[in-house]
């Protein structure tokens, strides 16, 4: 980014961070979600943050780049448009529960500012997975429909049994499928009472089978690891996932482990019960990212998410294994011009790497 943009977005980050987080979320969606209906503004930033294309495809979908928007953002698809406009060569939307929800009491979203971190335990606070289909519906027939992929994050519904969650996730599936073109099975956030439970084997294995049974549409199902899991887990969720034909792995939700707090600010954001996101959880997604690559034998795509926040890491992601990466945190701390400024480091590097061969 350029110096300029970049001290103006500082400043502006820091009015921001004198509001509560969740606060802070809302305002911008909501600033976002009403530029979205707004044609000529879309394309204006369009424009300002216009990034080298970088096109992958993946499940016969076409990615202008690998570098998406991970779930958690934009829970009611309501900035939908403008998350292309800043570059994003993907959405993925949710996450989304059959259920309607308000979530868990509030404050549930805290920075620790020195981490470049934040902590949540936002509870699948979602409109339910029929709204979400009326929203996209009317982004549809609006014509402002982002030109990328769009997936969906599916929660389950915290009234609804552990027994019953593959039933849960169906219905969503079902409902949502006309609308998206991948779906990510979350069955690993920390903030859904026993949700991770979802990971073992036998749990695992119900839901992708009956998601098969009622995936008519054929959408492409992945699913979302915890960074918790042992080693062991992952690898017996990768044998389930395999069986199951599972589309691809997402590496990884946020984690229940801790670092240090560099000052007092970042110790009371950490010391909050919830998922950490951000760069302390760069080096445990990267390997995650590299395991799961070597037991998939690079068979089916990953998606390396967590802690990314400038071009060295989505590089180095890449390069462990996967094959689209995503970020929620890195965005909050860097700002609108975050993916231009990855995909001309990517650039710039490749740049660098042909001239040394030259
Ligand atoms: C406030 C917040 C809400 C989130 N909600 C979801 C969610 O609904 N489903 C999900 O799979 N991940 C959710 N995540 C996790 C992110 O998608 C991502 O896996 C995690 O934040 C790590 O990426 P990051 O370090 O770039 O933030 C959420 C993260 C945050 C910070």
């Amino acid at each position: 980014m350029e110096i300029s943009k970049v001290n103006c977005w500082k400043a502006f980050r820091s009015l921001l961070f004198q509001l509560d987080s969740e606060w802070a979320h809302d305002l911008t969606l909501e600033a976002l979600g009403s530029l979205s209906h707004w044609s000529e503004a879309v394309e204006a930033l369009r424009l300002g943050l216009r990034a080298p294309q970088r096109p992958v495809k993946i499940w016969d979908l076409e990615f202008p780049n690998p570098v998406g928007l991970a779930a958690g953002m934009d829970k009611s698809a309501k900035a939908l448009p403008v998350w292309r406009a800043l570059g994003f060569g993907f959405i993925e939307l949710g996450g989304v529960t059959w259920l309607e929800q308000p979530g868990n009491p509030k404050p549930r979203m805290f920075r620790a500012i020195a981490e470049e971190a934040l902590v949540n335990r936002m509870g699948f606070n979602n409109p339910g997975a029929r709204a979400m289909a009326e929203a996209l519906q009317e982004w549809k027939s609006s014509g402002a429909w982002p030109d990328c992929p769009v997936g969906m994050n599916l929660g389950k519904s915290k009234l609804t049994p552990l027994e019953s969650a593959a039933e849960d996730y169906a219905l969503s599936l079902e409902t949502l499928s006309p609308w998206v073109d991948f779906f990510v099975v979350n069955v690993s956030s920390p903030n859904t009472p026993n949700l991770r439970k979802l990971q073992d084997k036998s749990a695992l294995s119900a839901i992708l089978k009956e998601l098969n049974r009622r995936n008519t549409l054929n959408r492409p199902i992945l699913v979302k690891l915890a960074p918790d899991l042992s080693w062991a887990a992952v690898e017996e969720a990768v044998e389930v996932g395999t069986e199951n034909q599972v589309a691809g792995w997402v590496a990884v939700n946020t984690t229940l482990a801790r670092p240090e707090g560099r000052d007092g600010q970042s110790r009371r954001g950490l010391a909050e019960t919830g998922g950490l996101s951000g760069r302390p959880l760069r080096s445990k997604s990267l390997e995650f990212t590299r395991r799961l690559s070597d037991w998939t034998q690079g068979n089916v795509p990953i998606i390396g998410v967590g802690g990314i926040i400038d071009a060295d890491d989505v590089r180095a992601t890449l390069d462990a294994g996967a094959s689209l990466v995503q970020i929620y945190s890195g965005l909050v701390y860097e700002g609108p011009g975050l993916v231009k400024s990855i995909l001309q480091g990517l650039r710039q590097m490749e740049q660098q790497k042909e001239e040394i061969l030259r």
